[in-house]
Order: C-alpha cells, then sequence, then structure tokens
C-alpha cells in the first residue's frame, strides 16, 4: 500500500531525519523519508529536502544524489546541512573541511529579503551540527544569511534550491518552525495531512489491499495491535484477531484484553497457552535462550491457530520501516523479535503480509486511535515486551515468582495511576531480583525474594533515566507491596540509566 507523499525528505542519515519529516506533517504536509538511492520512487514529490548526514561530501563514498532528476522535478528544493553541502558541490561551487567541528547554537543574521527567511528576525538563534563548511559558492548563487562571524549560513542556488547549514527541525533553532513554513509556502500545494483526512485514505486503501481475503492479526492489548484491528474492522475486514496469552500477562490482563475488545465491538479469539510456554522455560535462565523459546513457542502457538493464512496483518509502525529502508539494520534496535521470523517472511515473500500502520509515527497512530475511539488508557499504556514478565523475572521462571511480580506490579501502577506519574513516565514496572535474603517477620526470621522497582523517562527506549519520584510515594508503595505480597521481604528502587543498564531486567 502506498500512499503518495507530497514531500520526499532524502535522508543521508543525521540523527534528525526523523524529526524533519514530523514537522512537515505537524505543518499539514504529507512527507516520508527515502534513501538516496531510491529517492525517484517517490511519485511526482511536490517539494524535496535534503537531509543532513554524519559523511563529509569530500569522501570518496559519500552518499550522492542524483542532480539531473532532482532538478528535473522543478519543485522547491531545501538542502539542510549535508544537504545544503551537497547542493552546493554539485552546482560547482567547493565545500572543504573547517578546522573545527562546529556543534551548538550560533546566530543566523538573514540578507537579501530571501523569501526562507520571511518574518525571521534580524538575529534569530540556529542549531549547528557540521564540520564541512561550503569555501566557494556556485556561479549565481547568492548568500541569504550568515552568522554572527559573518560566514555564509544559507545560500539560494537557483531560483527554486535552497540551501542551509542549521537545522531548522530542532527547537533549538528558535525560529526553525518559521523557516520550513516558509519553505512550505513555496510548495505548489496546499496542506491536506491530517489525521482524520489520513483516516479515510487509510480505510480505503487497506479496503483496497484485502479485497475479500480474511485477514489474521495478533493481538495483544498494545496500543499498535489494537488499532490496527479496529483500523481492519472498520474496513470491513473478515477479521480473525488473535490473542495468546503466554502465562507471562500481568495481573487481570487476559480478562481486561478482551473486555476492550467486547467494548470494541471486535470478537477476540483468545488462546490460552500458558503451560505450554511455561513447560518450554522450565529451568531455562540464559536471557537468551529464553526469549527464543517464548519467541518460537509463540509462533507455533499462533501460527497453528492462523492456519492457512489468506492474510497476516502486522502492526508494524514507520520508524521500524525506516530503520531497516535507511540503514538497513532493523536488528541493531531490538532484541530477539517475532515480528521478523522465518514464517512471517515467507508470508511475505507469497504477498500476504500487510502492514497498514507503516506510514505512522507512534504519536500518529495514537491519533488514529482516538479518532476511532479508543480509551485512552489503551492508547496511552506503558510498551509491554513480547515476551512479557519473562524478561522481568531473570533467570528461571516459576508460577510463585510470578505471582509476586503480578502483585507487586498491581500495586505500583495503582499508585502511579492514582498519583499522576503514570502518564509521566515512559514505562514502569516491578521485576523480581534472583536473590533471597534474610529478613524478619513478626518475630520469626524470614529467607525471602527481593522485588525491584523500574521506572524511566525516554524518548525512544534506546537510551533511559530513571524517574525522581517523591520518597513518601516510594515509601508508600514499599509498606503496601511489603505488607501485602507474599514471599518477598525487601522493595529495591532501580536507579540505573540506559545505558549501561537495559530497561527490562534481561
Ligand atoms: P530494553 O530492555 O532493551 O527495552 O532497554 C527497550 C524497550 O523495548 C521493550 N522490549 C521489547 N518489546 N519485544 C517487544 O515487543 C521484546 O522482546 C522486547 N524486549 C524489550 C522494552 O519493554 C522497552 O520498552
Amino acid at each position: 500500500m502506498e500512499i503518495s507523499p507530497q514531500i520526499a525528505v532524502i535522508d543521508f542519515g543525521s540523527q534528525y531525519t526523523q524529526l524533519i519529516v514530523r514537522r512537515l506533517r505537524e505543518a499539514g504536509y504529507f512527507a516520508k523519508l527515502y534513501h538516496p538511492e531510491n529517492f525517484k520512487e517517490c511519485p511526482s514529490p511536490k517539494g524535496v529536502i535534503l537531509s543532513g548526514g554524519p559523511r563529509s561530501v569530500s569522501d570518496e563514498d559519500a552518499p550522492d544524489i542524483d542532480l539531473e532528476h532532482l532538478l528535473s522535478l522543478d519543485v522547491p528544493v531545501l538542502g539542510i546541512c549535508y544537504g545544503m553541502q551537497l547542493l552546493n558541490k554539485k552546482h560547482g561551487g567547493r565545500v572543504e573541511p573547517g578546522r573545527t567541528r562546529e556543534y551548538g547554537p550560533a546566530e543566523l543574521r538573514p540578507e537579501g529579503g530571501c523569501g526562507l527567511f520571511d518574518g525571521v528576525s534580524g538575529s534569530s538563534q540556529i542549531w549547528m551540527s557540521h564540520s564541512d563548511t561550503c569555501t566557494k559558492l556556485p556561479e549565481g548563487a547568492e548568500v541569504i544569511g550568515r552568522n554572527e562571524d559573518g560566514v555564509p549560513v544559507a545560500v539560494q542556488l537557483s531560483s527554486k534550491v535552497f540551501g542551509i547549514q542549521f537545522h531548522p527541525e530542532v527547537t533549538h533553532s528558535h525560529e526553525g518552525k518559521r523557516v520550513l513554513d516558509n519553505y512550505l509556502a513555496m510548495v505548489d500545494d496546499p496542506p491536506r495531512f491530517n489525521m482524520d483526512s489520513f483516516k479515510e485514505v487509510l480505510i480505503e486503501s487497506v479496503r483496497e489491499e484485502i479485497g475479500d481475503r480474511e485477514v489474521v492479526c495478533g493481538v495483544s492489548g498494545g496500543v499498535d495491535s489494537t488499532v490496527l484491528a479496529v483500523l481492519l474492522h472498520h474496513a470491513g475486514a473478515k477479521l480473525r484477531a488473535i490473542y495468546v496469552d503466554n502465562g507471562l500477562m500481568r495481573k487481570n490482563e487476559t480478562a481486561e484484553v478482551v473486555a476492550q475488545f467486547e467494548r470494541l465491538g471486535i470478537e477476540l479469539e483468545v488462546i490460552n497457552a500458558g503451560h505450554r510456554f511455561l513447560e518450554a522455560i522450565s529451568g531455562i535462565d540464559e536471557p537468551e535462550e529464553k526469549r527464543r523459546r517464548i519467541g518460537d513457542m509463540f509462533v507455533d502457538v499462533f501460527f497453528a491457530a492462523a492456519d492457512n493464512v489468506e492474510l497476516l496483518a502486522q502492526g508494524t509502525l514507520y520508524p521500524d520501516v525506516i530503520e531497516s529502508a535507511t540503514s538497513g539494520s532493523i536488528a541493531s534496535t531490538i532484541k530477539t523479535h517475532h515480528n521478523r521470523v522465518q514464517r512471517i517472511l515467507d508470508l511475505q515473500e507469497q504477498g500476504k503480509v500487510i502492514e497498514p500502520l507503516a506510514e505512522l509515527f507512534k504519536d500518529e497512530v495514537r491519533a488514529l486511535g482516538e479518532s476511532f475511539g479508543i480509551p485512552r488508557e489503551i492508547l496511552y499504556r506503558h510498551p509491554f515486551p513480547g515476551p512479557g514478565l519473562g524478561v522481568r523475572v531473570p533467570g528461571v521462571v516459576t508460577e510463585e515468582k510470578l505471582a509476586i511480580v503480578r502483585e507487586g506490579d498491581a500495586i505500583f501502577m495503582r499508585h502511579l495511576k492514582e498519583s499522576g506519574w503514570y502518564d509521566k513516565v515512559w514505562q514502569a514496572y516491578c521485576g523480581l531480583l534472583p536473590i533471597k535474603t534474610v529478613g524478619v517477620k513478626g518475630d520469626e526470621r524470614s529467607y525471602e525474594w527481593a522485588v525491584s522497582l523500574r521506572a524511566v523517562t525516554s524518548e525512544d527506549a534506546m537510551t533511559a533515566d530513571w524517574v525522581e519520584f517523591p520518597a513518601e510515594l516510594l515509601r508508600v508503595i514499599s509498606n503496601e507491596i511489603l505488607n501485602s505480597v507474599e514471599g518477598i521481604n525487601r522493595v529495591f528502587y532501580d536507579i540505573s540509566t540506559k545505558p549501561p543498564a537495559s530497561i527490562e531486567l534481561e
């Protein structure tokens, strides 16, 4: 399913490229990222932005672009950082290594009245991150902005081609949004991207893609799979929504997911396979082996139920697609992941996999979910890993340990929700530490397990910081857990950042 973008963003590898796409979408333009080598696949974009990137245009194998094709589109082009240097070089200018790497704030002083800087103040903070500099501009090019030292940081290379050395997509460039808006004003296409209009296009294209084939979709109760199932339901799909209870779910989780789907009007097939999963990981304490067994069992159980799949719907999101399409590495960010197993790759080859959310960022999926009336508690639920509590009980998993974690987690979550902290953290959970320590209960010596509470803030789960809860809140939670959860005598609060720790315990 390909929905034509209005703006093509060419990805030269900057850490900010996704942000450019998001800013454009926020401004009402449907934008997508393209690898420099396959950007010709973008059917008639109305504007093209060249992103920044870590490389130097002087490198022998520096990422390049087909300038002839780009200019033949005859649309406004904006090169950012590496993009500007590449455009400058390809137009006949010179780019050389700067003496120092320039990283951080600088000042933009627009000159010559170029429309790109309409309404931008005479001196505006901009954000730089580069080491090369354009030391000579091509013939006919004009400087349209300099920094506080008089060095050119913005150029106009022809009537529709512009280059800026700074990053307008980051908020540290104080008037960056205005610069992008000015660029978009030159684009010969009105803003028309919003979730309501996109939803209609999406439903229509899903309908077309599935025809009258039965669609199978795995449901976990999380945001992506729920929105996916509801989207398919609205598109009139013959839907089989399958939920696998792997015995590693949280307290009451299965019952809650079933009730939610009932409210959403979607019939859910629940497969109770807890005993099979627990048997598969019985006695296993090596984390990757445990994950692998849980993942394999999921595939076995799921595909035994979804026999003869006509079509499998997956909740893949845009960042996953970008990651695999532009860097070729999806595996580097995710631990053993069951989305890419052979069974699914085979189906993909046969054209039997659809990924209807693959154009959307997470917050756009939430907005789509809201427009379908999916409750907030589902849309803003913390992420929960595929292997479930299996990765929150390090070492050998037993029913006793799972029961402890379920009770502790339920108490922790209730307090976070009541105190308003739940929505302020990225993810929080109670895990079990695989140690027994001595304590006192009544007049008796105890020798019991310890639980670990973890709560983190994060942007994308790649890095994370622990949350500084008020001591009083921690005290109340700890007291309740110690007094009501059987089998433990200690509560730890995890104050590890990621890296070096990970968010989950395994
Ligand atoms: P770590 O522990 O690697 O977790 O810092 C980063 C984020 O990924 C989630 N996670 C998973 N999600 N399947 C998933 O769907 C998995 O196997 C998996 N492992 C970790 C984790 O909950 C956190 O949000």
